[in-house]
C-alpha cells in the first residue's frame, strides 16, 4: 500500500523536494499528499506548486497559545488522512494536542546526532564545538516524535557527518544537507516497509 505522506515545513523545503522526487521516481512507495507551512514565505510552497502538491499555509495568530494552534494544525493535517507526517524543517515545537492525534505517525529530521544540539542552529553549534576541539564529527538523525521533547524520540536512522579542518558553516551545512536528503528517504523507505502506523488507531 502506497503510504500517504503529509510534510510540515517552514522554509527552503529541499527535504520535501527529496521526498516528492523519490515518490515520483518510484524509489519510495509513497505519495506526498500535502504540504503544510506555518509561514507564507516558505520556499517549500513554490516547490510544491511546481510539483502540483496541495499546500496549506497555517499562520499562528498573534498571541495564539501553542495548544490552540496545534489543534488547528491537527484538524488540517487529519483531513488529509496521512499515514505518516514528516517534519522536514518544521521550526515550531509541537505539543500533545497535535502529537496525541497521530501516534506512531510523526517523523522528524534533525541535523545532529541523538542527544546532541537539539533545537535551532544545530550545524552552527556543531561547528563551534569542532573549533573548540570538542568533536570531529556531527551527524543527522530521523526519529519518531512520540511527545513534546525537542529533537528527541526513538531513532529510525542516523548518519555520521565528518567535520573537516577549515570547514565553514557553508561547507559543513552543504555536507550535512546532502546526507539528510538521502537518509530521510531511506529511513522512510524502512518505516513504510515496517508499517508501524497500521497498528495505530488511525489518522482521522
Ligand atoms: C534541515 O537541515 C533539517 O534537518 C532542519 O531544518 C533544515 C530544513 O531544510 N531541521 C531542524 O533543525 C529541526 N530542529 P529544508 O527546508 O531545505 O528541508
Amino acid at each position: 500500500m502506497t503510504a500517504r505522506i503529509v510534510v510540515l515545513a517552514s522554509g527552503n523545503g529541499s527535504n520535501f523536494q527529496a521526498l516528492v522526487d523519490a515518490s515520483e521516481a518510484g524509489t519510495l512507495d509513497a505519495s506526498v499528499v500535502g504540504l503544510v507551512c506555518n509561514r507564507s514565505d516558505a520556499f517549500a510552497l513554490e516547490r510544491a506548486s511546481v510539483k502540483g502538491v496541495p499546500t496549506t499555509v497555517l499562520t499562528p495568530e498573534p498571541g495564539e497559545p501553542r495548544p490552540t494552534y496545534d489543534a488547528r494544525l491537527a484538524a488540517v493535517v487529519g483531513a488529509m488522512a496521512p499515514d505518516l507526517i514528516v517534519l522536514a524543517g518544521w521550526m515550531r515545537l509541537l505539543s500533545m494536542p497535535f502529537l496525541g492525534r497521530f501516534p506512531h505517525r510523526v517523523i522528524n529530521l534533525h541535523p545532529a546526532l541523538p542527544g546532541q544540539f537539539p533545537g535551532t542552529h544545530a550545524i552552527e553549534h556543531a561547528l563551534d564545538a569542532a573549533v573548540l576541539g570538542e568533536i570531529d564529527h556531527t551527524g543527522v538523525m530521523v526519529h519518531f516524535v512520540p511527545d513534546d521533547g525537542v529533537d528527541d524520540g526513538p531513532a529510525i536512522a542516523t548518519a555520521i557527518v565528518p567535520i573537516e579542518p577549515g570547514d565553514t558553516i557553508d561547507t559543513l551545512s552543504e555536507r550535512v544537507h546532502a546526507v539528510e536528503r538521502t537518509l530521510l528517504v531511506s529511513a522512510l523507505r524502512e518505516t513504510i516497509s515496517d508499517a508501524p502506523w497500521r497498528a495505530g488507531p488511525g489518522s482521522s
